[in-house]
């Protein structure tokens, strides 16, 4: 049997089975039965992508069928077994979608199945900093369970996204390993089909990051060839199907590396043969062209970026830290380079095996650092970054910030000798490394004696914070004299340009105007660039010359103009990964803001993902704008359109979080008292009469404002 015949079998075969699952829901159902994936804007994501048509019901369903076998052309030339492949990719799409008929739940716990629209904005921004540095697909039963579990532990140690389909999924369970979305290994589903979940993750980026045009089959496998690092492991025995499948992975430019020896057929750079499980790791890497940033960092457990998310319960957890309770702080203090000693840790206090089990203790870390370029402007920048550093610590978990954290040391990593000092160590090696181009010299000093760290708290942190909190209040995008772009997104959404000001922070979230500096601090050359602002065009729109040259420039000329305040002329571009959508609600003169989180209906009759879907890869879209959450209570969100006046529904838990901060600048530039109370949410409204009703009864300013279009 030559490839051609395996791949055109495992083709015939699914296809068989797709049409025969087809006939059999509407000879159920009925053809006017309604299909879709849950939580997608895409509907049936990949045959969107690749065809540009959106499937709504049995009826179409069975038309896509037809479709899917104009690909399946049987000349034995190459091209025509990737076609192949991706034929056999969409009858998977076709069989699992139909899992989901009625609002059905197909998958049960450990498995995901379907990944909703969020789950891959969300990975926008640590697939673009190399936080993730690759997708991994392993499909199939290992050798051994040892094996099956190394092999994804080893991944996860890379910080690489894992997925799992089929056996593999049994093994790591057998072997009592964690998974999950937060520790990055994520169970799709036991059937083959599965596999067309992860597929849908990358085709549904380049929709959403890469603005490729549904049905532009050719861009988009380009896109997903050249942005998503994705490779697949497939264990043996590999059927025609799995064959097939893998022709479908190797179109969309995923290398395929297998154990498999008979019956098999190598294609250079794309379907590797690698007959010891153990080298797969680093077989994939070299054909995906994978780098690892390796951080060696003397500690008794792991520490890799899969571990962030990662969660202590109570009854898993030796110690704890709680700033809530008890004094702790977390602080970053520029010192002169004669005061420092390079890499030294000292705790001052008992130690963890001093500590009462289950007991909750105090701890203050005060990180000392020097360097020429360092400024007082980057202590915050460094230590809004601890978190993520002890998050990354295998068995240790953090939340909070400054005097607020809380951490929590497993049982498991106790035993493995974990100790507070290696918090130091970690703090140590994470600052140097990253920060290597400001801080020459770095001291960490832990206290976990009470008073130790009442003194620290009070006497030298807290005064610290203040101290930056007033700076903060004063930084506004008029007391500054530049802005500076950010292109990290570009990764993934080639014509996107960040603009971040003091007073508008990129649409991430994660990126302020102090982090934007530091960043150009420490790669001059980076993703961050200084813009003047020299040359105001209109100050209400926010619009100047040095902006629009800068965003030109960015953005390959894919730009002409952008406006910081307003939505409806040249407003900011998206890439995908922000943290909340406006939209106009035209009856309210007003806009409607969802946050990525929020899984309901909107008053505009979409939810998030469909708002979503109306921006995003780099383009334009008036009316329509990705921002962050912090930009909502901004005296510059939508100023030319007359400000946060212009708000009228959000979701309540998105109202909580900026009530303080939108309540305050409420007051301060309309006198008004309890703004968010006008505002409406989820449970007054969902429609746009319900929402108008309540806003007249509250009064809401927006009613009598200016129709925005
Ligand atoms: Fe991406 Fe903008 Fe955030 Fe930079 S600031 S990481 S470009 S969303
Ligand atoms: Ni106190
Ligand atoms: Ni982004």
């Amino acid at each position: 049997m030559t490839l051609f015949d395996r791949v055109f079998g495992g083709n015939d075969a699914v296809y068989g089975l797709t049409e025969g699952a087809i006939d059999g829901a509407i000879a159920q159902y009925g053809e006017d039965k309604a299909v879709s994936f849950p939580n997608t804007a895409y509907s049936l994501p990949c045959y969107y992508a690749v065809t540009g048509t959106k499937v709504t019901t049995l009826k179409e369903l069975k038309e896509a069928l037809g479709v899917v076998k104009t690909l399946m052309t049987r000349e034995k030339r190459l091209n025509d077994a990737f076609m192949s492949g991706v034929a056999t990719a969409l009858c998977a799409e076709f069989i699992e979608v139909l899992k989901y008929i009625d609002g059905a739940t197909p998958y049960e716990e450990p498995c995901y199945g379907h990944l909703a629209d969020a789950v891959i904005r969300e990975l926008g921004v640590p697939l673009v900093t190399g936080d993730i540095p690759g997708v991994a697909v392993i499909l199939g039963s290992a050798p051994s369970v040892e094996e099956g579990v190394a092999l994804v532990k080893s991944y996860q140690a890379q910080g690489i996204l894992v997925t799992l389909v089929g056996g593999i999924i049994d093994q790591v369970a057998e072997a009592g390993m964690k998974t999950g979305a937060n520790v990055r290994v994520i169970p799709l589903g036991k059937d083959v089909t599965a596999v067309i979940h992860v597929v849908s993750v990358a085709l549904r980026a380049a929709l959403i990051f890469g603005n490729v045009t549904p049905g532009d089959a050719g861009t988009l496998m380009k896109y997903t060839m050249d942005r998503v690092p994705a490779f697949v492991n497939a264990f043996k025995p590999l059927d025609d199907v799995i064959v097939a499948c893998g022709a479908g992975a190797i179109a969309l430019g995923f290398p395929v590396i297998t154990n498999e020896t008979e019956n098999i057929f190598r294609v250079p750079k794309s379907l590797i043969v690698q007959e010891d499980v153990s080298k797969f790791n680093a077989t994939s890497l070299e054909a995906r062209d994978i780098k690892i940033k390796i951080t060696n960092i003397d500690i008794p457990v792991a520490f890799a970026s899969a571990f962030e998310g990662e969660i202590i319960r109570r009854k898993d957890m030796q110690v704890e830290f709680d700033g809530s309770r008890v004094d702790c702080a977390e602080l970053v203090q520029t010192c002169d380079a004669s005061e420092i000693e390079d890499h030294k840790i000292t705790v001052v206090g008992p130690e963890v095996d001093d500590m009462e089990l289950g007991s909750k203790n105090s701890i203050a870390y005060v990180v000392k650092v020097a360097g020429k370029n360092m400024q007082p402007d980057f202590e915050p920048v460094i230590e809004r970054k601890f978190h993520n550093y002890i998050n990354c610590i295998e068995g240790v978990y953090h939340t909070g910030q400054r005097d607020m954290q809380r951490i929590r040391i497993s049982i498991d990593a106790f035993n493995a000798g974990f100790k507070i000092k290696h918090i130091g160590e970690v703090l140590y090696a994470s600052v140097k490394n990253e920060f290597d181009a400001v801080v020459d010299k770095c001291e960490v000093v832990i206290y976990t004696d009470p008073a130790e760290c009442t003194r620290v708290r009070h006497e030298v942190a807290i005064p610290i914070f203040d101290k930056r909190d007033e700076r903060l209040d004063t930084l506004t995008d008029e007391s500054v004299d530049v802005y500076y772009s950010c292109i990290l997104c570009q990764a993934f959404s080639p014509s996107h340009v960040c603009v971040v000001t003091p007073e508008r922070l990129g649409l991430c979230g994660a990126v302020s105007w102090l982090d934007a500096k530091a960043t150009h601090q420490l790669d001059p050359n980076g993703p961050c660039q200084v813009i003047t602002k020299e040359r105001p065009i209109d100050e209400n729109l926010g619009s100047y010359e040095d902006v629009d040259e800068a965003v030109q420039k960015f953005s390959q000329g894919a730009l002409e103009h952008v406006t910081l305040y307003s939505i409806m002329q040249d407003p900011m571009t998206s890439c995908g990964c922000f943290e909340c959508i406006c939209g106009i609600e035209p009856f309210s003169n007003g806009v409607v803001i969802a946050n990525r989180e929020y899984a309901g209906m909107t008053p505009l009759g979409m939810t998030f993902p469909e708002m979503a879907s109306m921006t995003g890869g780099g383009v334009q879209t008036p009316g329509f704008m990705g921002h962050g959450k912090h930009f909502i209570s901004s005296k510059k969100f939508m100023k030319a359109e007359g400000g946060i006046e212009r708000i009228v529904w959000m979701p309540k838990e998105l109202k909580e979080f900026v009530a303080e901060r939108l309540n305050k600048t409420a007051q301060e530039l309309y006198g008004i008292e309890n703004f968010t109370d006008m505002i409406g949410d989820e449970t007054v409204a969902t429609d746009p009469e319900a929402l108008v009703e309540y806003l007249t009864e509250k009064g809401h300013p927006a009613l009598a404002m200016d129709p925005m279009m």
